[in-house]
């Protein structure tokens, strides 16, 4: 099978490469091989990288056959568990999304904008002043905080201070690539309880317990948070969802729905401190509406997006740049490449939200949160949740950059992280 060129380097250092360096060395393949090129991991099917809109476009399109790399199933599954709908694939797939999207619809979704001010509020006056701090963990408190009421509602009280702690400590065991790698190689070595699992099953429990109570609860029809919504829907057979599946799509809720969120917080902010002028813009156009927020939001994604690529495995054949991908390859939608093509945005690497004042942003061109069928369900969400986090933040706090640098971008199994979590320092409040 011929696939497009890319590094010949021995696989475990294009491991090194892509993990330890993802940015320059995605780099060096666009320079050397163009928009399509093929990396090669040990142990793993070869990834072929596309950084093509048109190409982009052709995959996700196919959707309704294509399958997941394996890749995403090994990283999450433990956590998130084997229905969770970030893993499932197919009909399956289809049927767990129908359920879950609409508590994802507009107008519900703006009624937790107050809830999220609060607890920014909250967490705001906590912070310590005049002392360098980074802002990262601050940021994953917030979006902890806020998915944990909108999953469960304000009712769970003492049992939603315990999945906090319980959650907080399971995805710090997972957050890091070395953390991963200990749990995969404990599982290989066939450690059957890992700390991690134990830390699982506690939230588990917890999970349990809350549906038995809830399930007893005379107004559950009634209740309008996300869980209430899961366990009172039903499929188009009639058929509502099993306790063990309702634990995975609300521990993918609550796993998806806030580290990333925070990450991508954190990286605006850097931006933000980077680009004064920007900042000053975005402060003095906050009485006027959510315009040069929002815009400020996606080019924060835009430059430094969270997830750095998006992969499917194509369900039937897809020629790309004249190569003839068979089905079955594994081909990644990279996330990082697109968005400092200098043809697609120009002076790519210029922090300019100006460039999505006028519309939004491209479909294929502009993609942190993946797309076609398996679009983030929580991107509106998600993005509605940064232009209310910062606004607050900005209003309430004299922020200043603890460090004259910019972040260097680390790797995650999944994200890229701002290396020092941004450090800043709080010089007031208001
Ligand atoms: C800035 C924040 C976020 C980023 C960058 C992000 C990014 C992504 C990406 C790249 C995917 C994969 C899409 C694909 O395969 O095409 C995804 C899927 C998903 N995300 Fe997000 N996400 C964010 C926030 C959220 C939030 C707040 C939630 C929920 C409250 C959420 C829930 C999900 C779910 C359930 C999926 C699986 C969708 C499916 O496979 O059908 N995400 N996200």
């Amino acid at each position: 099978m011929s696939l497009p060129p890319g590094p010949r380097l021995p696989s475990p250092l294009q491991l090194v490469g892509l993990f330890g360096r993802t940015v320059p060395y995605l780099d060096r393949c666009l320079e050397r091989y163009g928009t399509v090129f093929t990396i090669r991991l040990p142990r793993t099917a070869p990834m072929v990288y596309l950084a093509e809109p048109e190409l982009i476009k052709a995959v996700w399109a196919r959707d309704r056959v294509n399958g997941l790399p394996a890749g995403r199933r090994i990283v999450l599954e433990p956590l998130l568990g084997p229905r969770s709908v970030l893993i499932q694939e197919g009909g399956e797939h289809l049927r767990r999304r129908r359920l879950m999207l609409p508590p994802f619809h507009g107008e519900r979704m703006r009624r937790y904008g107050s809830l999220m001010e609060e607890i920014v509020l909250r967490d705001v006056e906590r912070w310590p002043v005049g002392k360098p701090f980074a802002l990262l963990p601050r940021m994953q408190a917030i979006t902890l905080d806020v998915i944990l009421r909108t999953v469960f509602g304000t009712r769970a009280g003492t049992r939603e201070d315990a999945l906090r702690i319980e959650l907080a400590d399971v995805l710090r065991r997972t957050a890091s690539a070395s953390a991963q790698v200990s749990v995969l190689l404990a599982e290989q070595l066939g450690q059957k309880v890992t700390p991690f699992h134990r830390a699982v099953r506690c939230v588990d429990a917890l999970i349990h317990e809350e549906l038995r109570e809830r399930r007893r609860a005379p107004d559950l029809a009634e209740r309008d948070d996300i869980a209430s919504m899961l366990m009172t829907a039903h499929d188009e057979d009639g058929n509502p969802l099993t306790d063990d599946e309702l634990r995975d799509q609300l521990v993918t809720l609550l796993a998806a729905g806030h580290e990333t969120t925070a990450t991508a917080l954190s990286w605006t902010f850097d931006a933000l401190f980077r680009n004064p002028d920007v900042r000053e813009r975005l402060e003095r156009s906050l009485p006027d509406g959510d315009a040069y927020a929002d815009a400020v939001v996606e080019e924060a994604m835009r430059i430094r997006p969270t997830v750095p690529d998006v992969g499917r495995t194509l369900g039937e054949p897809l020629t790309a740049n004249g190569y003839e991908l068979p089905a079955g390859t594994d081909v990644f939608a990279s996330v990082q490449l697109l968005h400092r093509r200098a043809d697609l945005f120009p002076e790519p690497a210029a922090f300019r939200p100006e460039r999505f004042l006028d519309g939004s942003p491209s479909t294929y061109a502009w993609i942190p949160f993946g797309g076609g069928m398996r679009r983030c369900l929580g991107a509106a969400f998600a993005q509605f949740e940064m232009r209310n986090v910062l606004r607050t933040v900005l209003e309430h706090t004299r922020l200043e950059p603890a460090t004259g640098r910019a972040e260097p971008i680390d790797r995650n199994p999944v994200t890229l992280v701002p290396r020092h979590g941004t450090p800043a320092v709080l010089v007031g409040r208001s």
